[in-house]
């Protein structure tokens, strides 16, 4: 390939026709899982200010600090835009803006969409994807966080990874954190020697990441590290008991970890991640989310408690391909093709009148011969082809049923509901008649 081969930028992919029904049937899942449970859709500009995030997100969070696609300002009094690296601080800020605080409690949304992080690509890590999201904003909870957790593991269940697992802490509110971040930070400093670069610049910025660290050196410090579900204040703790309560009457199965601590500083009480269970240590997650009930008043808004989570598409897509989960691609059910090869405006006519009628059809346009037509038609797995020949000046078309090998004339009048009625017959594997 030469230098001047463009390609799609790092870390970024194109979905082609072949990928995409995939895509497809998880986003229909996820818009009828949102409206089955009573989330409706929002859609938010994939560019905000990038106070949102900074505000929303947390500064001293590595999906600012590090991976925030900003945008070169135009002018110099233009305000600083990023990509969205996440929906849900930019749906708090639609919920204030719009006055949603006066519409009926809580205000339960979802969106699909593509998010930005300018993160070190690689397998089920990219700097474009995809992701389902659910937020129920203006309900304190307990009950609610176990419907939004149960959500979570119908759609990977529907999704086709029943196996799914949650694991779900409790990360207390400004009431009681506080108390036990100083706690870990007394902690980790009679470490201090032990611990790697990175986690020693994070100890005194952001102490709960040591927490759930990826790298091996921390795993034996962080086993006796004091555990926040030990030092949560009364209301946090009798939250976190009821929401555990609520997901075994839903029956729901969890495991607690007290080291899930999620990335984004917005989060208070709940917190949960979904993951495929028997890939310990290094392994991603498929989803995650919590509470967030500081958010709506730190971007401006009357304090409002809230909670959500956010499917990782790509990933459930990955699991699945590798599973061999294959979605089958759907096909033209009719191509209309004709002896005279020259004759295009008589085919696109009669496919035209197909289309209108509902059914996946297409015209050979080409000026080749009829066997060639066939041949294409038979390729791309059609189920029917129209044959135009001399027949039609009397008002009737062939109708081969190619998988079959059959043959018939069939009324141009009659044709698409003809073609409709055979083909339903033949997808519910009944006999045609
Ligand atoms: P998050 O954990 O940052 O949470 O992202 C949610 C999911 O998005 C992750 O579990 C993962 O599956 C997927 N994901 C994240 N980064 C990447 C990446 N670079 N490439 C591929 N997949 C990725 C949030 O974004 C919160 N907004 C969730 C939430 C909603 N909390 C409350 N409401």
């Amino acid at each position: 390939m030469s230098d001047r081969t463009l390609r799609a930028p790092r870390g970024t992919r194109d979905l082609l026709p072949t990928e995409t029904p995939i895509w497809t049937r998880l986003e229909h899942l996820a818009g009828n899982l949102a409206t089955r449970y009573g989330y409706r859709r929002i859609e938010t500009p994939l560019i905000e200010s990038t106070a949102v995030f900074e505000r929303g997100v947390g500064a001293v969070t590595d999906i600012v600090e590090k991976e925030l696609f900003r945008l070169a300002p135009r002018t110099e009094e233009s305000e600083a835009l990023a990509l969205r690296p996440e929906p849900t601080a930019g749906i708090v800020r639609a919920y204030i803006q719009h006055g949603m605080q006066t519409w009926p409690q809580p205000v339960k949304l979802n969106q699909v969409g593509p998010m930005f992080r300018y993160d070190r690509p690689q397998a089920g890590r990219y700097r474009q994807f995809w992701q389902f999201d659910i937020e129920a904003i203006g309900d304190p909870g307990p009950a609610i966080d176990a419907e939004i957790i149960e959500l979570g593991v119908r759609f990977y269940r529907e999704a086709g990874l029943a196996d799914v697992q949650v694991l779900v802490n409790s990360i207390g509110d400004p009431a009681c954190r506080p108390t036990y971040l100083a706690l870990l930070i007394d902690y980790y400093r009679g470490h201090r020697d032990a611990l790697p670069t990175t986690e020693s610049d994070r100890l005194e910025r952001n102490v709960l990441r040591l927490l759930d660290s990826k790298d091996p050196a921390m795993a034996a410090i962080n086993r006796d590290a004091p555990r926040v579900t030990d030092h949560l204040c009364e209301a946090c703790a009798e939250h976190f008991a009821s929401v555990l309560a609520h997901l075994d009457a839903l029956a729901v199965p969890y495991r607690l970890d007290p080291s899930l601590v999620r990335g984004l500083d917005y989060y208070t009480r709940t917190a949960f991640e979904f993951y495929l269970p028997g890939r310990d240590g290094q392994q991603q997650a498929l989803g995650g989310g919590g509470r967030y009930d500081g958010l709506v008043e730190l971007l401006g808004g009357r304090p409002t408690p809230g909670i959500g989570f956010g499917v990782g598409l790509d990933r459930v897509v990955l699991a699945l391909q590798e599973r061999g989960a294959v979605e089958p691609e759907a096909t033209i059910v009719a191509v209309v093709v004709g002896a005279d090869p020259m004759a295009t405006a008589v085919r696109l006519g009669v496919a035209t009148n197909l289309r209108a009628a509902g059914l996946a059809a297409r015209a050979d346009l080409t000026h080749r011969r009829l066997g060639k037509q066939l041949e294409a038609a038979a390729r791309e797995h059609a189920h029917f082809a129209v044959i135009v020949g001399d027949e039609l000046t009397a008002g009737e078309v062939q109708v081969r049923d190619l998988p079959a090998g059959t043959q018939k004339v069939v009324p141009v009048a009659e044709l698409a509901n003809e073609l409709t009625r055979a083909h339903g017959a033949h997808r519910h594997g009944g006999r045609e008649g």
